[in-house]
């Protein structure tokens, strides 16, 4: 790539569009409405410079293909041991039956240090299949089980987050659709996760598809969600609202009543499109509706080591959001896309797994800023650890 400074790849003020990670509540030296340099993006310069120079090569071309010669017909399961995270190192598929399914103990279970006030993440990215859910679901997880109290708040018609949580999410069931449009409580919908002490679900059902037209002719129809949180009788540790694949008022919601986003990423080809209008749209929020609001984490997920492409968009994605970018890289794994089926988080599914142990890394990532960033209480002793049974 030619030119790769942040000046020449239309990122001059990319800290004032991110607008930090700033846990006291100031929105950053760019944040409002005037912030410069917003209106300029209307695409990612960088996405534009990657996108060309991948269709220069053979963009799916990998390293070990490169040397030494694999048979063709050799899937990715089975491909030669790696120096990087890939599917072959993960166990064997005979593994994974109900032994596996249900060790229920994280692969670590030292206590985090915990927020000392309630951390709202809206989990954004209007692109869908990037991870937003098997992240939310997964973090929410991993910090339940390092001692945490932690809601998640299903903010998709399609309930993925219940479903991996293996909470009821049946059209009718009492869900987010009556917080929003009803204006009922959150700690009545709220369902504890099984396995999973410390860990409650506000449910999704299929009545959310309508709510955003529902919304439109209400009162605060923006705000609708962060009074509910507001509400909540007994505060969490973390609350993780994971949204749907769209910049509609439901993730207008999200964006309200959260103070932090956090984006997760695809190490993918068009990993990058979309983000500006992201970015975009959480600077309006911060501007005439949430001061508070601030992208505070970016996650890197569904990593393939194995491939060139993969590598350049986590460096491009590094060199452009600093240190918003969490350290841990979540691998594509079969062991995390597998665990939803078993209504599972990957930590419960199989500890010891790669995907198990990135997001464990990037979940204590998350639990060391609060205490760093906003001040925690110190985690408690070892023998105080909480059983995830
Ligand atoms: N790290 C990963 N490795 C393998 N598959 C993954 C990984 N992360 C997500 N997936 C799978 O990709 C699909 C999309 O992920 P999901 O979290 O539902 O995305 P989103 O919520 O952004 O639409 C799901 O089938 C999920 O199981
Ligand atoms: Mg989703």
């Amino acid at each position: 790539m030619a030119d790769n400074s942040p000046a020449a790849l239309g990122w001059p003020l990319q800290a004032a569009v991110v607008g930090g990670y700033t846990p006291t509540g100031d929105p950053g030296p760019g944040a409002g409405a005037n912030n410069p340099g917003v209106d300029d993006m209307d695409e990612l310069p960088m996405a534009v410079a990657l996108r060309e120079e991948l269709a220069a090569s053979v963009s799916r071309e990998t390293d070990w293909m490169a040397s030494p010669p694999v048979p063709s017909q050799v899937s990715r399961e089975t491909a030669p041991p790696l120096p990087v995270d890939v599917d072959a190192e993960d166990p064997p598929l005979a593994d994974a039956g109900t032994e596996t399914a249900h060790i229920g103990r994280p692969a670590r279970a030292t206590p985090w240090p915990t927020p000392s006030r309630q951390r709202v993440l809206g989990i954004a990215n209007q692109k869908g299949g990037v991870g937003k859910t098997t992240s939310t679901v997964n973090l929410a997880a991993a910090l339940a089980l390092h001692g945490a109290r932690v809601l998640v708040i299903d903010l998709d018609p399609q309930g993925n987050a219940s479903t991996a949580f293996g909470v009821d999410h049946r059209g009718g069931t009492p869900s987010v659709y009556d917080v929003l449009v009803d204006g009922r409580p959150l700690h009545e919908v709220a369902t504890p996760v099984a396995e999973l002490p410390g860990l409650f679900c506000v449910p999704a059902t299929i009545d959310l598809a309508g709510a955003e037209i529902e919304l439109v002719s209400m009162v605060a129809r923006e705000s609708r969600l962060r009074r509910a949180v507001e509400a909540l009788p007994e505060p969490y540790d973390f609350v993780f609202v994971d949204c749907p694949p769209s910049l509609g008022l439901l993730t207008v919601n999200a964006l309200v009543a959260a103070q932090e986003v956090l984006i997760p990423i695809q190490c993918e080809f068009y990993a990058l499109e979309g983000l500006s209008q992201l970015l975009r749209n959480i600077d309006l929020v911060r501007a005439h509706l949430n001061p508070d609001l601030h992208v505070s984490t970016i996650l890197l997920t569904m990593y393939d080591g194995r491939t060139r492409l993969a590598e350049q968009v986590a460096q491009e994605v590094r060199t452009h959001f600093g240190e918003l970018v969490l350290g841990a890289t979540i691998p594509r794994s079969v062991r995390i896309s597998e665990a939803p089926g078993y209504g599972q988080s990957v930590m419960t599914y199989d500890p010891a797994s790669r995907g198990a142990i990135a997001y464990i890394d990037a979940a204590e990532e998350i639990a060391q800023r609060s205490a760093a960033e906003i001040g925690g209480e110190a985690a408690a002793s070892p023998g105080e650890e909480r059983s995830p049974e």
